[in-house]
């Protein structure tokens, strides 16, 4: 396993997973990689964060192409996710548990709680460190961990910025002039709207801290722990994540639904038509076939997102009640929610779908759209009531 030199003195030594598919739920169909990074001069040899557990050896194995594993001086762990925390211990116990492994103050916590009894020698990081050269600290807290932060080489204008400016893909390229925008963009969208949504504000806080102080002009080379090495446009992924940040909606409406006996599959097929019809972009799911974190993308982008259920023993159908829960863990901004579904005889599954679109505060414009048994098009006027109402919104923005 070989190193990639990305300067005089820093090189990739990470791990590539082509294998991964299901990430804490969140699906990755093109695997994923773990970037760590060494920073190698004449007075320091320093690690910056590690691998998923089961990957150190590939690590290890980079490193010793580079120089002798034991004789790294010190680690940073800018982000305690076990993705890339889960092989300090083996790493640790390789090179020696008496190195110091620095981290934020929420790192050394986090890092204590979860590798108890592994001995790691946890310091907390003032502002910079030694690494030969200054490694200075930026506070990114809670982007997306408590314990979140960047570390910058301000010599060399390289910043390590952990989860930030990452994607999910499993290749051989490591750099971002390797592979074009059409690629990677789609990617790059995915996870930032999978992981990175709820923390929109602290994202925009810590872009607007970056322009103010100059930063973003420095940045020549970005290093996040996922995905492409920003070396050739750095400027062009911290343009989409100042676009990103604003949830702006588009004028596209997803309609995303499960089906008992496809009464309601039926209804979700109809409505779909219709918004299409009225010249809205419209995106059809069905929760047997389509993963909820690639629907989850599209209700990013969109400005409606219109769920249908049955009703099954009273309640929403367990796929639907999953996709809601996941949705509302991404806390996104400025949406026009709807609901629809056929029942059989008591129907409280659209309304559940309602009352779950207000809390998680999306505008809903009109009642939800139930249909008792069998449904043929010509019942369904008051769904393509609900589709008008909300594509009128839709033109509104
Ligand atoms: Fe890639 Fe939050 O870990």
């Amino acid at each position: 396993m070989e190193p990639i030199k990305i300067t005089d003195s820093v090189y990739w030594v990470g791990a590539i997973d082509y294998d991964i598919r299901d990430f804490h739920g969140y699906l990755t169909p093109k695997g994923s990689t773990y970037n760590a990074y060494l920073i190698v001069n004449d007075k320091k040899i320093t690690l910056i964060d590690t691998v998923k557990h089961g990957f150190e050896e590939e690590l290890l194995s980079r490193v010793s192409k580079i120089v002798d594993p034991k004789k790294i001086d010190q680690v940073v762990s800018n982000h305690a996710e076990m993705d890339h925390s889960g092989g300090l211990p083996g790493i640790l116990r390789h090179i020696g548990l008496e190195k110091p492994v620095y981290a934020s103050s929420m790192g050394v916590k986090n890092l204590g709680g979860q590798f108890q009894g592994a001995g790691l020698n946890l310091k907390a990081v003032e502002s910079k460190l030694d690494v030969g050269e200054d490694l200075v600290f930026i506070e990114t807290r809670m982007i997306h961990w408590p314990d979140s932060m960047f570390s910058f080489l301000p010599a060399q204008g390289l910043l390590f910025s952990q989860d930030g400016f990452g994607m999910h893909l499993a290749c051989p390229e490591r750099f971002d002039d390797q592979v074009d925008e059409k690629t990677w963009g789609p990617l790059a969208l995915n996870y930032f709207a999978n992981i990175l949504t709820p923390y929109t504000v602290q994202i925009a806080k810590v872009l607007e801290k970056v322009v103010a102080e100059g930063l973003a002009a420095q940045f020549k080379i970005l290093c996040p722990d996922h995905g492409f090495i920003w070396r050739q446009n750095p400027g062009r992924i911290l343009e989409l994540y100042s676009q990103w940040v604003q949830q702006k909606p588009s004028q596209k409406a997803v309609i995303v639904f499960d089906t008992m006996w496809h009464s309601t599959e039926f209804m979700a097929r109809v409505l779909t038509d219709y918004m299409a019809g009225q010249g809205i972009e419209t995106r059809y799911h069905s929760l047997k076939n389509t993963h909820r974190s690639e629907v989850a993308t599209d209700c990013y982008e969109a400005a409606a997102i219109i769920i249908g259920t049955p009703t099954i023993n009273n309640q929403l159908f367990p796929s639907v009640s999953d996709f809601i829960t996941y949705i509302k863990s991404l806390k996104f901004k400025n949406k026009i929610g709807g609901a629809f579904g056929s029942y059989g005889w008591s129907g409280e599954g659209a309304k559940l779908v309602q009352s779950e679109l207000k809390t998680m505060g999306y505008q809903v414009p009109a009642d939800e759209v139930r249909y008792q048994w069998v449904p043929q098009e010509k019942d369904l006027d008051p769904l393509k009531a609900l589709g008008k109402t909300i594509a009128d919104e839709i033109k509104k923005l």
